[in-house]
């Protein structure tokens, strides 16, 4: 399956519009020139804009999900997924110098990935912990079910405990012990494939979700919009297409003239490394900013909308996202600029009432006082590093999900949103079991 059969009709829609500016369909052949912003433009530049219109489709469809990454620059890929027995991951570590996949074989070397951040990302962590359970399951010497169940118990632990600000890796490691723990499944070879199953299902679920989300959310950008961007929401932050970065992409496939303003973010750099690679290789019109210069930017007017992704939103709309999102919210708030947090419903934890009881991660000082292995502060400084902050939910005008745009009250609107999800998931699970009967 090398393509999503999706990316045919926009790909046929890209190759229509690039032949009717460039006269194949006959819609502009009564004359040898036509006008461009005002400029009389003749058919060799109509070839070079068919040439690009076509590179530009290549380019978003290359964002389609394929059944295998291809390891390689300009190629598609997925950020994490299951090949030979192993789980394999992009290594975002050293993106966007090399191109890496790293492969794992036991549960501890999955947990360390996610702690170290060779994958990282809500969504993307949350995969990867449900290919971490499968994993477990697989290499398990258990021979019945319960012993099975008691592997599984264990490796959730040493799952669930590798980071523990993004709710997704909780749920996801959660619903594949649920699936075990109440299948009718006593067979321990049918419980080991059920388990994989799941996981693939996880997975194959987030690219769909990713990009329902992103047109819900593409809903709410004008054309032309300067938007603000921080951290990373791409295809790597998730098995593909990603989440506040997938509206962007949504927008671009709707044919939107979109700018962003791409926030470093320090101290991991994910904006800088990660976020301008992917919108670089999208062609996607951009400019990387220190993360200072946000608060300049909205107050001259060069920010429409500021968007972000999150790591868990309470049940009040309260929500966590990386380092800075906060004082971005609160300066947008000040300047009347809109906030969308854009997530699927695997963020939102209802069991937590407010934001003040998401826990927040702490990180190595030596992420903020050294910088690509330099050091940049003096020798033994001391240093504090959160991870994430808190957005109160009153700096937050919508949060899209692929279930719709949920708006104040939250705590209704979310609730209502997590309640859809739910109700799809089992309607996909009992598909899947009717196609396998
Ligand atoms: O520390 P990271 O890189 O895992 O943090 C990621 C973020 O904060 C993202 O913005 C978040 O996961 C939401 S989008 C996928």
């Amino acid at each position: 399956m090398p393509w999503q059969p999706a990316g045919v009709p926009v790909f046929g829609c890209m190759v229509w519009n690039a032949a009717a500016q460039s006269s194949w369909l006959g819609q502009k052949d009564v004359a040898d020139e036509t006008t461009c912003n005002g400029r009389q433009v003749g058919a060799p530049e109509r070839s070079i804009a068919l040439l690009a219109m076509c590179r530009r489709a290549f380019f978003i469809l290359a964002r389609y999900p394929r059944s295998k990454p291809s390891a390689g620059y300009g190629e598609s890929m997925r950020t994490v997924f299951w090949e030979d027995n192993k789980v394999k991951m992009i290594d975002q570590r050293v993106l966007p110098a090399e191109f890496v996949i790293a492969e794992y074989d036991t549960v501890e070397g999955v947990a360390g990935a996610i702690r170290d951040m060779v994958v990282r990302g809500a969504p993307a962590i949350g995969a990867t912990g449900a290919y971490g359970m499968a994993l477990a399951a697989q290499i398990s010497p258990a021979n019945d079910r319960d012993g099975l169940l008691n592997t599984l118990r264990a490796a959730k632990e040493i799952l669930d405990q590798a980071r523990p600000t993004a709710v997704n890796l909780n749920w996801a490691t959660t619903r594949l012990l649920e699936l075990a723990e109440h299948t009718v499944l006593d067979n321990v070879a049918d419980l080991r494939s059920a388990l994989l199953a799941e996981a693939e299902a996880i997975a194959d679920e987030d690219v769909e979700i990713n990009r329902r989300m992103g047109f819900n959310g593409a809903e709410l950008i004008p054309n032309g919009a300067n938007l603000l961007h921080h951290c990373n929401t791409g295809a790597l932050a998730a098995v593909d297409f990603g989440t506040a970065l997938g509206v962007i992409f949504a927008c671009q496939e709707q044919g939107k003239q979109i700018h962003v303003w791409v926030d470093e973010t320090r101290p991991r750099l994910q904006g800088a490394r990660l976020t301008a690679w992917e919108l670089m290789r999208a062609e996607i019109p951009m400019h990387l900013i220190a993360d200072n210069a946000a608060g300049h930017l909205m107050r001259t007017g060069k920010v429409d909308a500021v968007i972000f992704g999150a790591d868990r939103v309470a049940a009040n709309g309260d929500v966590a996202n990386k380092i800075g999102t906060y004082k971005l919210a609160v300066v947008a708030q000040e300047n009347q600029i809109p906030v969308y947090a854009v997530v699927p419903t695997s963020t939102i934890d209802l069991s937590l009432p407010d934001g003040d009881h998401i826990p927040i991660e702490e990180r190595d000082g030596r992420e903020v006082s050294h910088i690509g292995g330099e050091a940049i502060a003096p020798e033994g400084v001391p240093v504090y590093n959160p991870a994430f902050d808190v957005t109160p939910h009153r700096y937050i005008t919508a949060i899209v999900t692929e279930e719709g745009v949920c708006r104040p009250p939250f705590t209704e609107s979310l609730r209502q949103a997590k309640e859809a999800a739910e109700t799809r998931v089992q309607a996909n699970r009992k598909a899947r079991a009717q196609r396998k009967a």
